[in-house]
């Protein structure tokens, strides 16, 4: 039931702490004399050798839940140290791409039903791959013909756009980055602090959804646009294709996540003084880089909202654009964060310009049909 919500988009979105609280629950150990923290999969725990061993991590998912494993690629790269490509499952079988039995691979679905995802778990069990399923639905087509796997216990996701099993496939697959890399003894550090700002986690989606009423208003100004871009790069190159996928699946609005790194071939023609951009330029490594972007797009008078860490409004603009301000959290967790204020964005938009929320046109929950 929907219980106080109005959609069950709504009721999801702000049931994050929760869920995020249930996906780690059981899973991270903390704590011993000497106060060691740890991760422990129980579904990965009898796998991790075979997995270190492998000559390559291939992730296969579509929509919403390859963003997420896009989002969690770079922390598994850090921590593995093992090449991992991405692969969309229909791309995937229409290259017929070549699939090793020294490769491990990671299939993402929330409903662990789609057919393409499905396909592409048959071709990789053919041709002798270690198949590992992050899925949200137990007893799941996927769950069940993988050869092992990690279920991330979001609770049923009804609203057909994807949004509490999107972070909680984010922090799973950061848990098993964690969880193969944890023999690394140069990266202890680095594991210990992403521990910790996963426990921290739910309490800091709780104070990002407090954005709610501001991105209603922005929301409202954005109403009768076309279209919106969002910018974003590195960590966070999965935070604008995924907010770009909320605002047009639900907002039925032209909307396209670009890495900004790529904004001078081509994408820089379309700014000018209407267009909305999105620019997503937290605190990490890629922040220079970011204000960069910033400057330039200022330079063709591009219609900023910036979304920042808290207190970094006059860096990123000035105080001459629009920002979200949000909460710092570990650089690899926070695109968990950075969606939130998108996906309210996305939800207010569909409600304002009077579209259904909870079942957008043409589209269904589980696409169980290539
Ligand atoms: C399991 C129990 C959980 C219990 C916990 C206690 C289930 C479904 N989970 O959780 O109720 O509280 O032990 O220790 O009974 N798997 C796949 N493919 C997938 C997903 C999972 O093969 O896509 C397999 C895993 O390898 C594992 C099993 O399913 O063998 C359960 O996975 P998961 O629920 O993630 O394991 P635990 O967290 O240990
Ligand atoms: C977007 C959305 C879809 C699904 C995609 C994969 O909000 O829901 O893009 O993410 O159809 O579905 P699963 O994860 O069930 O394989």
């Amino acid at each position: 039931s929907k219980g106080k919500y109005e959609h069950y988009m709504q009721k999801e979105i702000h049931e994050q702490p929760e869920s995020l609280t249930t996906t780690m629950r059981g899973r991270l150990i903390r704590g011993g004399s000497s106060k060691k923290k740890s991760v422990l999969l129980g579904g990965l725990k009898d796998h991790l050798k075979t997995i270190r061993r492998s000559r390559r991590i291939v992730f296969i998912g579509c929509g919403t839940s390859y963003n997420a494993a896009l989002a969690a690629r770079p922390v598994l790269e850090e921590l593995c140290g093992i090449p991992v490509m991405m692969e969309i499952a229909s791309d995937l079988l229409d290259r017929q791409a070549p699939v090793y039995r020294d490769d491990t691979i990671l299939f993402v679905s929330q409903s662990g039903e789609t057919a393409d995802t499905l396909n592409a778990l048959e071709y990789a069990l053919e041709n002798g791959a270690l198949c590992v399923g992050i899925t949200n639905t137990v007893g799941s087509s996927i769950a069940r013909n993988t050869h092992c796997g990690v279920h991330i216990n979001a609770g049923s996701e009804i609203g057909v756009a994807s949004t509490k099993a999107y972070t909680s496939q984010i922090v799973v697959m950061a848990m098993v980055a964690l969880a193969i890399g944890a023999d690394t003894i140069s990266t202890k550090q680095r594991r210990e602090g992403i521990i910790e700002s996963l426990l921290s986690l739910p309490g800091k989606i709780k104070e990002v959804l407090k954005l709610d009423q501001e991105m209603k208003d922005l929301a409202r100004s954005l109403i009768s646009e076309q279209s919106l871009l969002m910018f974003g790069r590195g960590y966070n190159y999965a935070t604008a294709l995924e907010g770009a996928l909320k605002v047009k699946e639900v907002a039925l609005m032209h909307s396209e996540g670009i890495l900004a790194g790529e904004m001078k071939h081509g994408p820089l023609a379309l700014v000018d003084e209407n267009l909305p951009i999105v620019v997503i330029a937290t605190r990490d490594q890629c922040f220079s880089k970011q204000q960069s972007v910033i400057q330039q797009l200022k330079a063709r008078k591009g219609r900023l909202i910036v979304m920042c860490t808290e207190g970094d409004a006059a860096a990123v603009c000035g105080g001459s654009c629009r920002v979200i301000e949000v909460p710092q959290v570990v650089d690899c967790l926070q695109p968990v964060v950075n969606i939130v204020p998108l996906q309210l964005l996305a939800y207010h938009l569909t409600v304002l310009r009077g579209y259904n929320v909870d079942q957008p046109r043409n589209l269904a929950k589980s696409v169980t049909t290539e």
